[in-house]
C-alpha cells in the first residue's frame, strides 16, 4: 500500500513518524475517515468543511487548499487502485521536542493512507447490533469538545472498554448533564410514531456527514425530523433505534441495555423506517458519486 506522508508517497512499511510528533506524544491531532465507492470518494466537500472546522478549533493552520486535498485525496485512491476503500487523513501540530507548547511545532505533519473497506457483516445489517449506555460520560464542550475530530480518543476507547464488557457492538454516552449524545464511532438515531428524533448538535457530539444526510433524506421523504435533547427514557418509548457513520452506514439497532445493571431498555427486531431510510442512503450516496460538485 502507497502512503502520503508529509508530501510524499512511499510505501507504508516504509512510513514513519517522529516519536517526538505531537500527535503521537499528545494526541494532538484531528482525523477524517472517507468511503470510497466504485472508486468515488464520498461526501468530500463535507468531510473538508469538517477538517477545516477541526483544523481551526486547534488553531491549526488549514495545510492544504480544498483543491490540493482533493488532487491528494483522488492519487492515493488511484494509486493504490482502489475500489471499495477506508481514506483516512491526519493532521498533527507536527514534530516538537521540548513540551506540550503548540508553538515548539515548526510545521504540522500529513499522513493519508487508504485500505480496503472490508464492511460489516451482512448479518448485523439483517438482525441490528446491540448497544450499551455507559458509565463513561462524553467529554463536555468546554474541556474537549466532541464536535472536534480530534486523534484524542481516549474517551470513546474507555466507553469502548466498557461496552465490551456486556458484550455490545457500540457503547452509547451521555452527557454531563444525562442526555444522549453519540457512540464511540457513530450518530444515533430514534423513529417514534413515525417521526425521527437525533440529539441536537449542542456541541456534545461529533457532527456526523452521515447523520447529516439522513436528516436531510428523511426531510425529503417528508418526515418529521427532530433534532433536540433526549435521554435513556426516549430509548424506552423507541419504536425503532439506529445508529450512523461514514462505515455502518444506516445500522438498525436490535438491543439497548446499561452496563451499570444489566438492564434492557430496549430490544426490537423489527425496523419499517430505518429500512426505508437505508434504501435512500444507498441510493443517494449512489447519486453523488455521479454529482462531482464544487467542493
Ligand atoms: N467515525 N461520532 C463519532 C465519535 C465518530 O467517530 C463518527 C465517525 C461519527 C459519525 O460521523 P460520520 O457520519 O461523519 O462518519 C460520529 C469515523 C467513521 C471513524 O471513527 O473513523
Amino acid at each position: 500500500m502507497i502512503v502520503y506522508l508529509n508530501g510524499k508517497w512511499i510505501p507504508e512499511n516504509r512510513a514513519f513518524i517522529s516519536i517526538q510528533d505531537h500527535g503521537f506524544l499528545y494526541g494532538d491531532g484531528v482525523y477524517e475517515t472517507l468511503r470510497v465507492k466504485d472508486g468515488d470518494l464520498l461526501f468530500l466537500k463535507e468531510h473538508l468543511d469538517r477538517l477545516f472546522n477541526s483544523l481551526s478549533k486547534i488553531s491549526l493552520e488549514q495545510v492544504y487548499s480544498r483543491e490540493k486535498w482533493r488532487e491528494i485525496l483522488e492519487t492515493i485512491v488511484r494509486r493504490n487502485r482502489h475500489k471499495e476503500a477506508v481514506v483516512r487523513l491526519t493532521v498533527t501540530r507536527g514534530v516538537g521536542p521540548h513540551g506540550l507548547d503548540p508553538d515548539l511545532c515548526e510545521k504540522p505533519t500529513v499522513v493519508i493512507t487508504s485500505r480496503p473497506y472490508l464492511g460489516y457483516e451482512e448479518r448485523l445489517y439483517k438482525k441490528g447490533m446491540t448497544l450499551a449506555i455507559v458509565n463513561v460520560r462524553r467529554n463536555t464542550p468546554e474541556a474537549t469538545p466532541p464536535s472536534i475530530k480530534s486523534i484524542s480518543c481516549l474517551n470513546s476507547v474507555l466507553a469502548k472498554i466498557e461496552s465490551k464488557k456486556v458484550k455490545a457492538h457500540e457503547a452509547l454516552m451521555l452527557s454531563d448533564e444525562g442526555f444522549l449524545t453519540e457512540g464511540t464511532i457513530s450518530n444515533i438515531f430514534l423513529v417514534k410514531g413515525g417521526q425521527l428524533f437525533t440529539p441536537a448538535l449542542d456541541g456534545c457530539q461529533l457532527p456526523g456527514v452521515t447523520r447529516a444526510e439522513v436528516c436531510r433524506l428523511a426531510r425529503e421523504l417528508t418526515m418529521d425530523v427532530r433534532e433536540t435533547k433526549l435521554t435513556a427514557a426516549d430509548i424506552s418509548l423507541a419504536d425503532e433505534i439506529f445508529l450512523t457513520s461514514t462505515l455502518l452506514e444506516v445500522m438498525p439497532v436490535s438491543l439497548v441495555k446499561t452496563t451499570h445493571d444489566a438492564s434492557t431498555l430496549f430490544h426490537k427486531r423489527d425496523w419499517p423506517i430505518t429500512r426505508r431510510l437505508m434504501i435512500c442512503y444507498t441510493s443517494a450516496r449512489r447519486k453523488s458519486n455521479r454529482v462531482r460538485g464544487p467542493i
